[in-house]
C-alpha cells in the first residue's frame, strides 16, 4: 500500500476541479492518488465510477467528473504513481543517467533507434519536451522533440491525449496521431497494450477516448530530432486571410472532387504548420509560417478519402492516514474576479500584442522554441484573470465561407468584436482516423477563443456566446473535448448527427471495455442507439462485431430531448 508521507510531503493543491478553481466535482467524489500502477488497478477494480484526471485543465467538468455514488466514485490522479511524483518534484536531465541511460522505473525511456519515447500519462508535456531537447548525450547530439506539440504545455501527457490536444500539423496531426501505442487500465482492472496494428478498432476508440474507456496509463509517441525551423510572421486582417481560406478551401474542394490526391496535398501544404493570433477588437492577425529544409508536400496526410502552478493537479485532497489510497476532497475558492477586465477593449487588446510579440520575433530556432508554446511565464499568469477557453473546429471543405459569413457579423452593426480581450488563436490540424477526434473524416481549421468577461464582470458576455454559436450553426463547429461550451453550446448533443461516420464504432467499443459504465461521467453525451431495417435495436451490442458497429445496422439519432436545440 501506498505510503501516505509520500503523498503529503509533495505539498501540492488537491481538488476536482479545474485549474482555477471553478467547476468542482460533487462533494461526495472522492480522490484516489495510487502510487502505482498496482494499487490503481486496485481503485479503479474496486469502485463503482471512476474518472480519470490529470491536471483539470479541461474546463470540462461533465467530461472529468465521474457518477456520483455514495463512497464509490472516484477522481483518479495520475501524477502520483510514485516514479512519475519523483519526476516532478525533482526534474532530471537525461545526462544524469550516462552511460546507460535511465532505469527501467524511470517515468520517460526514449528509443533512439526506432525514434519513439515511451512516458507515463501522468507526466507533464512540458517535461518531457524539455526532458526530450536535452537528451544529446546518446546517439543523437541535436536532442529530440515532438514533431507537433500544443500551445499549452502543462497538462498530462495521458490527458493531452485523451482529448486530441493538438498544435498545428497537416502532416503529423494532434499527439493522439503521434501515438504508436498505449496503455490501458479498463473496468475489470486489466492493463491492455494497444497499438494500431494489434487492435485496429480498439485504437481507433482509445487514441482520443476522454476517459470514457479507462484509465491511460502509458503511451508511446514519435519523436523526430531537434532542427532548425526558420519562422516568419505577417501582419494581415480579417479579410486577406478569409481571402486566402477562400483560396484552400475552393483548391482541397476540387482536388476532392478531382480524387486528386497530389493536389489535396498541395491545397493543404499552403496551411501547414500555420498558426495565427487574431486580435478581434483590431481586425488585426499575426500570421506565422515555418520553413525548414525537408517540408515537403509531400509529407502532407491527404484524406483522399473523406468518407472513410505550473504542475498543479486537478484535485485537492483533505489528508488521510499513513497508507491512505483514497482521500475527500477539499475545498478550494475559485479565482476572484479581475474587475478591469469588464471595460477597456482597446486597452486590452493593446496589453496583449504586447504581452504577445516575444512569441512572433521572427528568425530562426531550434523546434522546441520555433513553434508556438506557452512560456512558464504565461502559464503562471493564470492567476492573472478567470477565464474560459472554448474551442471550435470547422472543416477546411467550409473554412473560408465560414470566415466569410462569420467576420461579417463580428465587424457588423452588433460589434460581436467587444467580447473578446485575448486573440484567438487558430490553427489547422490533418483528419485523424479516430472515432472522435474533431477532426474525423477530414482536415479541419481549429479557432480557440477565449472568454476573459464573464467571470470578471458577473455577467453573460453574449457577444462571445454568439460567436461560438455563430461557429456551430454556420460552419458545423464541432467542440473540443478537453475545453468550454458544454453543455451550453451542445445542449443535446447527438452523437450520430456530430460524428455521422464513428459514433456508434466507439459505441461499440465502450460495450466491449466498459460494458457496466464505469467510466461513465456526469455528462449525458454518452448515449448510443441502432436501428436495422428500419426497427428500433432492443440490445445495441446486438449491432456491434470485433471491427466495430456492424454495416447491417444504423446508428440512431438522438431521441431523449426533442425539442431541445
Ligand atoms: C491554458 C490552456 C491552454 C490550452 N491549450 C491547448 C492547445 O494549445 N491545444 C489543445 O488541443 N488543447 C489545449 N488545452 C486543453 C488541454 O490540453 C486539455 O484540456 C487536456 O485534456 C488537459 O489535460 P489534463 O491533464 O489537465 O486533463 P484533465 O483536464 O484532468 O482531463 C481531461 C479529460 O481527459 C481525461 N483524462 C485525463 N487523463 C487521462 C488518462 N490518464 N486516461 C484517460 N483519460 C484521461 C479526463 O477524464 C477528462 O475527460 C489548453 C488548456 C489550457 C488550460
Ligand atoms: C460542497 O461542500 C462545500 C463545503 O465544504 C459547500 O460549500 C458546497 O456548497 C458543497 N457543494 C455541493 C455541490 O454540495
Ligand atoms: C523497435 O520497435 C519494435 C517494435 O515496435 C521492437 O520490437 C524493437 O525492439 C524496437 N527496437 C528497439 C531498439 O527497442
Ligand atoms: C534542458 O534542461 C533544463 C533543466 O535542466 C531546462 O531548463 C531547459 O529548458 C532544457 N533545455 C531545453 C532546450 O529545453
Ligand atoms: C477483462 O476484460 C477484457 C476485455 O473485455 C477481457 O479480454 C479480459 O479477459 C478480462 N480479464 C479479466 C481478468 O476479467
Ligand atoms: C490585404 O488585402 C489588401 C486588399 O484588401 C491588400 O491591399 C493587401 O496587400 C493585403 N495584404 C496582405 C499582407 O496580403
Ligand atoms: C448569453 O448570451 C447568449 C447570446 O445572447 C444567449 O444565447 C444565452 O442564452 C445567454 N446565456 C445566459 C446564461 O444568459
Ligand atoms: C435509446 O432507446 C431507448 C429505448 O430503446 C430509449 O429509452 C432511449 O432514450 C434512447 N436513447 C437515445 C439517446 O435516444
Amino acid at each position: 500500500m501506498a505510503d501516505g508521507a509520500a503523498h503529503t510531503s509533495c505539498g501540492l493543491p488537491y481538488e476536482l476541479s479545474n485549474f482555477q478553481g471553478f467547476y468542482q466535482c460533487p462533494n461526495s467524489t472522492l480522490v484516489a492518488r495510487p502510487s502505482s500502477i498496482q494499487e490503481l488497478k486496485e481503485v479503479v477494480a474496486e469502485f463503482e465510477h471512476v474518472k480519470a484526471v490529470g491536471v483539470g485543465h479541461s474546463w470540462n467538468r461533465e467530461q472529468f467528473c465521474a457518477q456520483t455514488s455514495p463512497d464509490s466514485s472516484v477522481g483518479l490522479v495520475t501524477t502520483e504513481i510514485l516514479p512519475v511524483l519523483s519526476f516532478i518534484e525533482n526534474p532530471m536531465d537525461s545526462s544524469e543517467f550516462l552511460p546507460e541511460g535511465p532505469p527501467e522505473s524511470f517515468p520517460i525511456q526514449v528509443d533512439e533507434e526506432n525514434a519513439t519515447v515511451t512516458v507515463a500519462a501522468g507526466v507533464p508535456q512540458r517535461m518531457l519536451l524539455d526532458y526530450l531537447s536535452n537528451y544529446t548525450q546518446y546517439g543523437e547530439p541535436r536532442g529530440w522533440v515532438l514533431p507537433a506539440f500544443s500551445w499549452f504545455i502543462d497538462q498530462t501527457i495521458g490527458g493531452a491525449v485523451a482529448t486530441a490536444t493538438h498544435g498545428s500539423s497537416m502532416t503529423w496531426g494532434s499527439l493522439s496521431s503521434q501515438l504508436t501505442q498505449l496503455k490501458l487500465v479498463i473496468a475489470n482492472g486489466t492493463e491492455l497494450t494497444l497499438t494500431p496494428e494489434s487492435h485496429p478498432h480498439l485504437w481507433k476508440a482509445a487514441a482520443v477516448s476522454i476517459g470514457r474507456l479507462g484509465v491511460i496509463t502509458e503511451v508511446t509517441l514519435r519523436i523526430v530530432p531537434q532542427k532548425a525551423v526558420v519562422k516568419e510572421v505577417d501582419t494581415i486582417d480579417i479579410g486577406n486571410f478569409t481571402a486566402a481560406m477562400l483560396e484552400v478551401e475552393a483548391a482541397y474542394n476540387a482536388a476532392v472532387a478531382a480524387n486528386d490526391e497530389e493536389a489535396i496535398r498541395e491545397a493543404l501544404f499552403a496551411i501547414d504548420e500555420t498558426q495565427l493570433f487574431w486580435f478581434l477588437p483590431a481586425d488585426s492577425l499575426w500570421r506565422v509560417d515555418y520553413s525548414y529544409e525537408d517540408k515537403e508536400p509531400e509529407n502532407v496526410i491527404p484524406n483522399i478519402d473523406p468518407t472513410v502552478n505550473l504542475v498543479a493537479p486537478a484535485v485537492r485532497a483533505e489528508d488521510g492516514p499513513d497508507g491512505a489510497v483514497v482521500f475527500d476532497q477539499a475545498p478550494l475558492e475559485p479565482l476572484g474576479p479581475n474587475l478591469a477586465m469588464a471595460t477597456g477593449t482597446d486597452n486590452w487588446n493593446r496589453f496583449y500584442t504586447i504581452a504577445l510579440r516575444g512569441y512572433v520575433i521572427p528568425g530562426t530556432y531550434s523546434a522546441r522554441q520555433a513553434y508556438l508554446s506557452q512560456t512558464e511565464f504565461t502559464t503562471a499568469s493564470a492567476t492573472f484573470a478567470p477565464y474560459d477557453q472554448y474551442e471550435v473546429a470547422i472543416p477546411i471543405s467550409r473554412a473560408g465561407s465560414c470566415l466569410r459569413e462569420v467576420s461579417e457579423t463580428i465587424y457588423g452593426p452588433d460589434a460581436l468584436w467587444e467580447g473578446f480581450r485575448t486573440p484567438a488563436l487558430i490553427r489547422f490540424i490533418s483528419a485523424e482516423e479516430f472515432y472522435l477526434a474533431p477532426t474525423n473524416g477530414e482536415p479541419h481549421m481549429y479557432i480557440n477563443l477565449e472568454d476573459y468577461i464573464s467571470k470578471s464582470s458577473g455577467q453573460n458576455n453574449s457577444e462571445f456566446q454568439t460567436v461560438i454559436s455563430l461557429f456551430r450553426e454556420k460552419c458545423g463547429a464541432r467542440l473540443h473535448w478537453g475545453k468550454a461550451g458544454w453543455p451550453e453550446h451542445a445542449a443535446c448533443f447527438d452523437g450520430a448527427k456530430e460524428y455521422p461516420q464513428s459514433w456508434c464504432d466507439y459505441g461499440c467499443a465502450v460495450r466491449e471495455l466498459d460494458p457496466t459504465g464505469k467510466f461513465d461521467p456526469i455528462s449525458s453525451v454518452w448515449q448510443w442507439n441502432a436501428t436495422r431495417d428500419g426497427k428500433a435495436v432492443e440490445d445495441f451490442g446486438a449491432c456491434c462485431t470485433p471491427e466495430g458497429f456492424s454495416d447491417a445496422c444504423t446508428c440512431a439519432h438522438r431521441t431523449d430531448c426533442a425539442g431541445i436545440a
